[in-house]
C-alpha cells in the first residue's frame, strides 16, 4: 500500500478507457483516498457512477481552460478535504481539423487552444493549488505526455507542440515548487485506445508499430501507466522531480 493515507485528485476521467481511470484503479489499490475532476456538468451522473467503485470519492466539474474555474473547483476541494497529497493532470484537447490536416495548416486559434488546454492548464493548476495552499508539503503532481513531443508523428501535429510545452513546463514547475518539497513529473505513455486517441489519424497503425518494434513487443495498458503514477505519488519516489518517465514498452529507445 504505497499511497496509503494520501488524498489524490484525479483530473481528466471521462470513461473506463481513460488513462485517468487506470491511474485511479492503481492508486485506489495502493490505499489512496481519491477525488475526481471531470468536464461538463451534463456528464455528472455518468462520472459519479464510474467513480462509485473508488469508495466515497467526490467528483467536481471543471473546464480547465479558464483559471477562474480551476480556482472555484480547488476552493471547493480545499473546503471539503483540506490539503491534498497529489494531483494527476490527464487532460488534453486539440481541434479535430488540426489533427487531420497537415501541421502547417494549424490556425493561430487552434494552436493557442491546444496549448491552452493541454499545457498551460498544468501551469495554472500548480499556481492556483499553491496560492490556495491546497498541497501538502510533500505533494506530487503528475501529467501525461507522449513521444510526439520529441519526434514528428504524422497526425499528432499541434498536440506534439503542446506536449513539448507541457514537458518543458514540468521542469520549470519542478524548480519553482521544489523548495516546498512538492514534486512535478510527466509520464510519457505509449499509445492506449481511449476516446482522445481516436481523434489521432492512423492511431491503429501506431499501435501496430509499437507491438512490432518495442523491446517488450506489446502495447501498454492504462493500468500500467497508473502503476507508475502510484509510484510517483508515493514517498518511494521522493527524490524524483522534473522528469519525463516513459511507460511505453521501451519503444522510445529504438533507433529503427
Ligand atoms: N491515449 C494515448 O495514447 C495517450 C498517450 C500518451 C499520453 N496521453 C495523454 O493522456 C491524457 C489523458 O488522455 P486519454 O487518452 O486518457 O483520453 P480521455 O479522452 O479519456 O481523457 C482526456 C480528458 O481530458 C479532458 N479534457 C479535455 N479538455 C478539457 C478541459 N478544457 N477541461 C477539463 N478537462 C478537459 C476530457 O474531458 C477527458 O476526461 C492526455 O493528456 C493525453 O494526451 C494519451
Amino acid at each position: 500500500m504505497i499511497v496509503k493515507d494520501k488524498t489524490i485528485l484525479i483530473m481528466g476521467i471521462r470513461n473506463k478507457w481513460s488513462i485517468a481511470y487506470g491511474a485511479a484503479q492503481a492508486a485506489y489499490e495502493q490505499g489512496a483516498k481519491l477525488l475526481f475532476l471531470f468536464r461538463g456538468e451534463e456528464n455528472r451522473s455518468k462520472i459519479e457512477d464510474l467513480v462509485s467503485e473508488f469508495g466515497d470519492a467526490k467528483a467536481y466539474e471543471c473546464d480547465l481552460s479558464e483559471d477562474e474555474n480551476i480556482k472555484r473547483a480547488f476552493e471547493e476541494i480545499k473546503k471539503d478535504y483540506g490539503k491534498i497529497d497529489g494531483i494527476l493532470h490527464s487532460i488534453a484537447h486539440a481541434n479535430t481539423e488540426d489533427l487531420h490536416n497537415d501541421f502547417i495548416e494549424t490556425s493561430k486559434e487552434g494552436f493557442a487552444h491546444a496549448n491552452d488546454v493541454s499545457a498551460y492548464s498544468l501551469v495554472a493548476t500548480c499556481r492556483i493549488a499553491k496560492e490556495l495552499d491546497l498541497l501538502s508539503s510533500n505533494a506530487s503532481i503528475i501529467c501525461l505526455t507522449y513521444y510526439g513531443s520529441t519526434k514528428m508523428l504524422p497526425g499528432y501535429n499541434v498536440m506534439g507542440v503542446a506536449k513539448a510545452a507541457l514537458e518543458c513546463s514540468v521542469r520549470y514547475l519542478a524548480e519553482n515548487l521544489g523548495k516546498e518539497g512538492i514534486r512535478v513529473n510527466a509520464i510519457s505513455a505509449g499509445p492506449v485506445k481511449t476516446l482522445s486517441a481516436k481523434g489521432i489519424k492512423d492511431f491503429a497503425s501506431i499501435m501496430d508499430v509499437v507491438e512490432e518494434r518495442a523491446p517488450l513487443k506489446k502495447n501498454i495498458t492504462a493500468k500500467q501507466v497508473g502503476n507508475t503514477a502510484a509510484f510517483l505519488f508515493s514517498d518511494m519516489s521522493d527524490a524524483i522531480t522534473g522528469q519525463v518517465i516513459y511507460v511505453d514498452s521501451g519503444y522510445s529507445i529504438m533507433g529503427i
